[in-house]
């Protein structure tokens, strides 16, 4: 196959990690005949320094003309603890679901066996969980209008959403339910908000299609609870975008490590894969950020143009490292020294040698070759 790739590894530890998913990528396209064209892009806070826009017009006709697209991660601290600037980095990427029309954004989560001990949650609690988020992405309180009167002293964000809206991200959750474990928990707060009612009011009527999935509600307040107490109750988890932001990251804990988390956001005509993490400024340049997420991003873009083996082989590579403790400091116990590189370098490796077993751990170690 023959995918063009947008890369817009943004800010932060952005660009760390997503070279490692296009190492991986690179891999599977010599492994398997296909030819992958990248084009790197600029984003975020760095697109900000350079032109003084954070999604510059170059970037935007890029992402529109190719297949698909990589993201690293956007944010800057200068621009977290500057609550009066105007033009930010966020922006770039909201604009960019909006202009891209990715309504539906996918999260899967999952406890790995090998990092159960990570989650400072209970074992029993977790092991087994395997959720997936279907987060709306370009409606709701992140688009709505937004008010600051003139003497600063009372601002308005509006969520709004329409059918339409509603309806074209609930019909993927089925549908995603019915590969899974047919079941569809809508996170809510249709005991305060109006447009939760609506939410309440459209699923309900989809759910009538789809009469081998199993419908249920929760308000996102006790979603939070139980997303801690008895995450294995979840299958597919459809919600509004903000309430799908923080219950993402809610989530993660489940994994052990934010950096393990993978995303898909896709629309009618463009799909774009990121990691859920930030920008992680404070580990820049160090190479000890998680390039898994992006790695496992790459996989969901895989999957999205049908290239199932691949994906899986990926995710399998993915499953050995994490079983090796071949990670970050994030999750690793047992080296202290195996960096974002490395842990790219070792899955590449799995994925040109799928049956290799013989790993020198020495070598691992020393940061050398991974496998004899
Ligand atoms: C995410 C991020 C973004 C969001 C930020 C960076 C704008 O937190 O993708 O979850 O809030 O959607
Ligand atoms: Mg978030």
């Amino acid at each position: 196959m023959k995918l063009k790739i947008a890369v817009l590894s943004g800010d932060g530890i952005g660009s760390e990690v997503t070279d490692q998913a296009i190492k991986v990528l690179k891999a599977i396209a010599t492994e398997f005949d296909h030819h992958l064209v990248f084009n790197e892009a600029k984003v975020g806070a760095i697109a900000i320094e350079e032109t003084g826009n954070p999604l510059p017009d170059k970037t935007l006709k890029l992402c529109r003309e190719t297949d698909a697209v990589l993201f690293g991660a956007i944010g800057h601290p200068k621009y977290d603890s500057d609550p009066s600037a105007k033009v930010r980095p966020e922006q770039g990427l909201l604009k960019l679901r909006k202009e891209l029309g990715l309504y539906a954004n996918i999260r899967p989560v999952k406890a790995y066996d090998s990092l159960l001990k990570k989650s400072p949650l209970k074992k029993d609690n977790i092991k087994g969980a395997d959720i997936c988020i279907y987060r709306e992405l370009t409606g709701g309180i992140y688009f709505g209008e937004k008010k600051l009167s003139e003497d600063g002293d009372t601002a308005s964000d509006l969520c709004e959403y329409n059918r339409h809206e509603i309806e074209r991200i609930a019909h993927l959750a089925f549908k995603a339910a019915k590969n899974r474990h047919n079941k569809v928990t809508l996170v809510d707060k249709a005991n305060v908000l109006e447009s939760s009612r609506l939410w309440r009011k459209v699923v309900s009527e989809i759910a009538e299609q789809y009469p081998e999935v199993a419908l249920d509600f929760l308000f996102v307040d006790n979603a939070a609870m139980q997303m801690i107490m008895n995450p294995k109750q979840f299958d597919v988890i459809l919600t509004e975008n903000m309430f799908g932001d923080i219950i993402s990251d809610e989530a993660s804990v489940i994994g052990g490590s934010i950096g393990l988390l993978a995303s898909a956001s896709v629309g009618d005509k463009h799909a774009m894969f990121e990691p859920i993490h930030g920008s992680y400024p404070q580990a820049t340049g160090k190479g000890i950020a998680n390039p898994i997420a992006s790695i496992l991003s790459a996989a969901m873009l895989l999957d999205h143009f049908e290239l199932t083996e691949e994906a899986d082989l990926i995710r399998k590579a993915v499953d050995k490292s994490l079983k090796l403790h071949i990670t970050t400091p994030d999750l690793n116990s047992k080296f202290d020294n195996i960096t974002t590189s490395k842990v790219g370098d070792f899955i590449e490796d799995v994925i040109t040698n799928p049956d290799d077993s013989n790993f020198n751990f020495k070598n691992i170690h020393l940061g050398q070759s991974t496998i004899i």
